[in-house]
């Protein structure tokens, strides 16, 4: 009787062979097992004669039928483990992401051509002992007009185009107002500059904006003469054209100084002989300055017999313009990335609060 059932478990176990040598897919070995397991699989029958088995002979044949139930199922579930395997070798021979790759190159945050000139000059005025300051951009009549000397009704307003606010305030026309504060807020001897955007209500066009960024210089101490003045003015254009740069003074009007000048520098594109570039004078008009007004020294609280200063307003967003040779201002505000240059070191200079 037992051995007709060896016989019986070792055609299903051939069947089973068999089946699973025909089975190319999980699917398909998951069909032939549940066909040969199930209830009305050729085990699942065998298990069930076993009551009609003589009682001696049942425990053995079911342990029988057992065993060869699970030598079957193992079978099944390590072909199974063998597709699954050859599958994921091959997804993964196929993958075209590698995650062990370096990431794209991400382009490196880059400076505005103002900014790296602005920095330059920090850095330049930094080494002559010059600090940073900041001022607000929303002022006062006061500090943009009255304190430098600008009266209300004075025709000098109307040198500049300026944005009102509603309530008296406005957009800052020029970085002077930075001079008085830093007069107040650090008293003298000074040495600063206050870097930072300034507002015209202008029409905008090559050479107009309605915003764009000056460096405010201001030196106050005893004896500052106007010899200093042309001395730190040299100085800062030699530096930032690295070359050897001649300049002139001429008579400027600006109420915040007295005398005032316009300070030319020799036109580096035709070395003064006159080309376009310098409307054929052979100058450029670069650097507006002064020996700062009594007036404005009075308004920074200091005493106009024991001290005097130079100032001057540097057009910083011009000075970009013929660094890099920008033609036009409108590419330098549009937030063209064309415009933007490489990066450069910030400058060590000292600063306080800049905003
Ligand atoms: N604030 C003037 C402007 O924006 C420029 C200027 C002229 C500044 C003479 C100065 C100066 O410090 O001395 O038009």
């Amino acid at each position: 009787m037992l051995e007709q059932l060896a016989e019986q478990l070792k055609k299903v176990k051939d069947e089973a062979e068999r089946l699973l040598a025909e089975s190319k897919t999980i699917e398909a070995i998951r069909q032939a097992e549940s066909r040969l397991m199930g209830k009305q699989g050729p085990l699942g029958s065998l298990l069930g004669q076993i009551g009609k088995l003589p009682a001696e002979v049942r425990g053995a044949a079911g342990k029988e039928i057992n065993q060869a139930k699970a030598r079957i199922t193992e079978l099944f579930a390590a072909a199974k483990t063998a597709l699954e395997q050859a599958a994921d070798k091959q997804a993964s021979a196929e993958q075209t992401f590698d995650p062990t790759l370096p990431g794209p190159v991400v382009p490196r945050g880059s400076v505005h051509p103002v900014t790296a000139v602005q920095w330059e000059v920090e850095e330049i005025m930094a080494r002559i002992g010059f600090v940073v300051v900041g001022g607000p951009e929303l002022e006062t009549d006061y500090y943009n007009f009255e304190a430098l000397n600008i009266p209300a009704m004075h025709p000098a307003r109307d040198m500049q185009d300026t944005f009102w606010l509603t309530n008296g305030w406005l957009l800052r026309t020029h970085t002077s107002p930075c001079q008085v504060r830093a007069m107040l807020r650090l008293g003298p001897p000074l040495s600063i500059i206050a870097p930072g955007r300034v507002f015209r209500y202008e029409t905008e066009d090559a050479s107009h904006a309605n915003t764009f960024h000056q460096l405010e210089g201001l030196m106050i101490d005893r004896h500052i003469s106007i010899a200093n003045l042309i001395a730190v003015m040299k100085l800062i254009l030699t530096e930032i054209f690295h070359r050897d740069i001649k300049v002139r003074l001429r008579p400027g009007y600006f109420p915040f100084v007295e005398p005032g000048f316009e300070l030319d520098m020799q036109c580096g594109i035709c070395g003064g002989s006159g080309c376009p570039t310098c409307k054929r004078s052979g100058w450029i008009e670069i650097l507006p300055c002064g020996m700062v007004h009594p007036n404005v020294l009075r308004s920074g609280n200091i005493d106009p017999h024991e001290y005097t200063g130079f100032a001057f307003g540097l057009g910083l967003t011009r000075l970009a313009m013929m660094k890099y040779g920008v033609a036009d201002i409108r590419g330098l505000n549009s937030g063209d990335l064309r415009a933007i240059i490489r990066p450069e070191q910030r400058s060590g200079a000292a600063i306080i609060d800049k905003d």
